[in-house]
Parts: structure tokens; sequence; C-alpha cells
């Protein structure tokens, strides 16, 4: 279909606000995507302040935009909430410095998110997902997405060497950072409560890096104060800009990525029996967790030459976001998208990303995840819906606030 202009119709889509948090929060962007993924695959918003972005949808432009650094750069901010605001961490932040520095910066960290250093976190993990469900233990109603919150603080706090008393604000101020909009969160106004969370987070980091610098120890901040690039060693304000984006992300997601795959499980209690049956599908699950929920649901680039994608052509200096969820269901690449099922095969997600930016924390949230199922599949007969489930009002995170459960122990 196409209109007087000679572009794709965008059919039913005028209207859409993909910017605004309550959408996500209230309405259903799969069946938005699934109709840009078909007729507009290159969206154009502007917003009533006259910033105005692209979205991209389907998985092959996703895979592009996040993996061609020289063609989308990251260095301009790569959160779609701070659309048009210079990123004041770029060059320094991971996510927002560009190869060949973000390479030298990422390789002494990739070694802390893998191998000997993550078998040595599984204790923490597997003590906090047992905590998180203690209240299956006994029938009764209780809110699973609230307590799956708990789980990523022990991880990352693990990895990152945070005292445990200080799991509750940080949890509480990075929720801040990430959905700013939510009524959980929101103080005043979402750039007031951005700036709050700012300012929290990096004046904690910033006691943390300096009472740290100089010590000994294995974690992650340590490890950051001791890192060298060709410029030589990372400031203080480098290490506290990264501590920043670790603990965001991890915070931000995995809880959601528990949330949603027991609220799918629910919907579609044959695949919990079949995981019950054959715990060799646990790791089949978490993938398909991660493809169903998508819980990191956009992120932005920049164009810096004028690029071509599928549907048109972004001028150089336009923002580009691209919605992981809906690449996460584009028919284009995975069968029978709209189905939750354990036994998918080459189920290749982009729930991390794709491309030098690919998420760091991946390894370690797929062990929490493998863990949280392992677990729950010994103590839960049954998960049941209690409520309604309350979604994030966020255009960032894509999750659950609230998910009221009723479990039924297992009694073997
Ligand atoms: C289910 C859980 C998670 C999901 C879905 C997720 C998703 C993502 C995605 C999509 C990116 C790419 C960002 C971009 O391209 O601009 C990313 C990057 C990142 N993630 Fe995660 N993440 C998760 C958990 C974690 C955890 C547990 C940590 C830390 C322990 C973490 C730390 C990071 C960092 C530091 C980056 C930036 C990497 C870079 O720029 O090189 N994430 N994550």
């Amino acid at each position: 279909m196409r209109d007087g202009s000679g572009r794709p119709a965008e059919a039913g889509l005028e209207g859409v606000d993909l910017f605004d948090p309550r959408f996500h929060g209230e309405g259903d962007p799969h069946a938005v995507w699934a109709r840009m993924r078909e007729h507009a695959p290159l969206h154009r918003q502007t917003l009533p302040d006259g910033r105005a972005f692209w979205s991209v949808t389907r998985h092959a432009d996703a895979c592009r935009v996040l993996g061609e650094h020289r063609t989308f750069t990251s260095e301009r901010g790569s959160l779609l909430m701070q659309l048009g605001t210079p990123d004041a961490a770029s060059g320094r932040m991971l996510v927002a410095t560009d190869p060949p520095r973000h390479t030298a910066l990422r390789r002494p960290l990739n070694r802390l998110f893998a191998g000997p250093a993550l078998h040595a976190a599984e204790d923490r993990v597997r003590r906090a997902v047992r905590s998180v469900l203690a209240p299956a233990a006994r029938e009764g109603r209780w809110d699973l997405a609230r307590r799956a919150g708990l789980l990523p603080m022990a991880v990352a706090g693990a990895l990152m060497d945070l005292p445990e008393e200080d799991g509750e604000r940080l949890l509480h101020w990075t929720g801040m950072a990430a959905a700013p909009e939510d009524p959980d969160f929101r103080v005043a106004s979402a750039g007031a409560t951005l700036a709050v969370a700012h300012h929290r987070l990096f004046a904690y980091f910033t006691d943390l890096v300096a009472r740290r610098r100089g010590t000994e120890g294995e974690d992650a901040v340590r490890l950051l104060l001791s890192m060298r690039t060709d410029e030589g060693p990372l400031s203080d304000e480098e290490a506290v800009v990264n501590c920043y984006s670790m603990l965001l992300g991890a915070n931000a997601t995995t809880p959601h990525a528990v949330a949603g795959t027991v609220l799918a499980l629910m919907e579609h209690p044959e695949q919990y029996a079949a995981v019950r049956e054959d715990r060799s599908l646990v790791p089949g699950l978490v993938e398909e967790g991660l493809r169903w929920t998508s819980p990191a649901s956009s992120f932005l680039r920049y164009a810096v030459v004028d690029a071509e994608l599928s549907g048109g052509v972004v001028p150089a200096g336009d923002a580009v976001a691209v919605w992981v969820g809906s690449a996460n269901r584009d028919e284009r690449v995975f069968a029978d998208p709209y189905r939750f099922d354990v036994r998918r095969t080459d189920n290749r997600h982009l729930a991390f990303g794709f491309g030098p930016h690919y998420c760091l924390g991946a390894a370690v949230s797929r062990l929490t995840l493998r863990i949280f199922f392992e677990e729950a599949l010994d103590a839960v007969e049954e998960f049941r819906p209690a409520g309604r489930p309350r979604h994030l009002v966020s255009n960032f995170v894509a999750g659950l606030a609230e998910l009221p459960v009723r479990t039924r122990p297992r009694r073997d």
C-alpha cells in the first residue's frame, strides 16, 4: 500500500506515540510494532517540542543499527528518554563510547563477567533466588515482580562487592533512573526524577570509588580502578560512570526477565509442565523467556552518515530508536513468533543487543535466570495468576511492576 508520496503507507499508525512511556505501560506495543514491521519498517515521529526520531522494528535493521558503530554512533546518547540531550558520559562510559576506545575499556571487564568470577558468584545468586522464592513455601498470594526486584542487587552486588545493606536504596535509585515516569518512582516530573537518581547514584559511587582507590580486591569497582587504556589509567570519574552503568544495566532488566517469563508460563502452563518433566529444557526456557520479555526495550543511536535501512534513508545526524521487543517477534526470523516455545531452536533473539555493546552482563543474567528456574521447578508445583499484572511505565524498560501470583508448593 502506498500513499501519494510513494512511501509505504503507515497503516493505522497515525497518532501512535512510541515515545510516551504510558503507551508502553498501558498499550499493546506488539500490535503496533507488527504493523510497523509490515508497513513502516522505518518510521519517523516528531514530538510536540520539535524533537524527532526514527524507529526500526525489523530484526535485520536492529542488527545493523546496533552493530555498525561507524554508521550509527552511541556517543551522542543511547537512551530514547534523553533524546536530543548530549550524553555527559560520552567517550567515558562503555555504553556511550564507540570503538576503538570502547574495546580498550571493555576488554578487561569481559574477564570479570565470565568464567571463574561468575562461578564464584553462583552461591550468592542461589541464596538470593531462594530468598526471592521463600513465599512459595506456603500457599498464598504474593507479588513475584516485587520480590524478583531483589535478585539483581545480589548478583551485581556480589560482582561489585557492594554492601548488602545498601541494596534497597540503590535499587530504588536505579528504578528512578530507568523508569522516571513510573508511579513507583516519579517525583514531581520525569526530569526531576532523573536528576535526583543521577545525583544520588553518582554521589554514592564517587564516595565508593574514593574509598576503594589503592586497595586490594577482585571486584568490578577495583578492576575499573586498576585498568589502563592507551591514554593511561581510568580517572575516578570514568570509574564512577561505569559503576553506574553496570548497576543500572543489572537492576533495570533482570527482574523483568524473571517476572515476564513466569507470566508467560502461567499463560502457557503446558510449557511449565514440559520443563518440569525434562530439566534439559531449562536453557531453552531461559532463552525463550529473554526473547519473549525483551526487558531492554529500546536503544538509541545517531546516524553519522546518510544510512539506508529497510523502508528508506536516515539522514546523517538523526536519531534512530531500535525496538528490541519488536525485532524479537520478527516473523522474518522467528517461526510463529507469538508462540512461547521452550523448545524453540535457532533462537537468535536480540534481548542482550548486538555488536560491540552486546550486554556485558549476559552470562551473569543467564546464570541468574537458570538458577531461578531450577529452584522454582524444585519449589513450586504450579504458579497461578492472583490479580492483574501492572506494566512498568517506561519507553526504555519493558517489564512488570506488579505480578500477583498464587503458588502451590511442591510436597515431594
Ligand atoms: C536480562 C537482563 C539484561 C538484559 C536484557 C540486558 C540488555 C542489554 C542490552 C540490550 C545492552 C546493549 C546496549 C546498547 O547496545 O546500547 C546491554 C548492555 C550492557 N549491559 Fe545489560 N542487560 C541485562 C543484564 C545486565 C547485567 C546483569 C549487567 C551487569 C552486571 C549489565 C550490564 C550492561 C552493561 C555495562 C552494558 C554496556 C555494554 C557496552 O556498552 O559494551 N546488563 N544490556
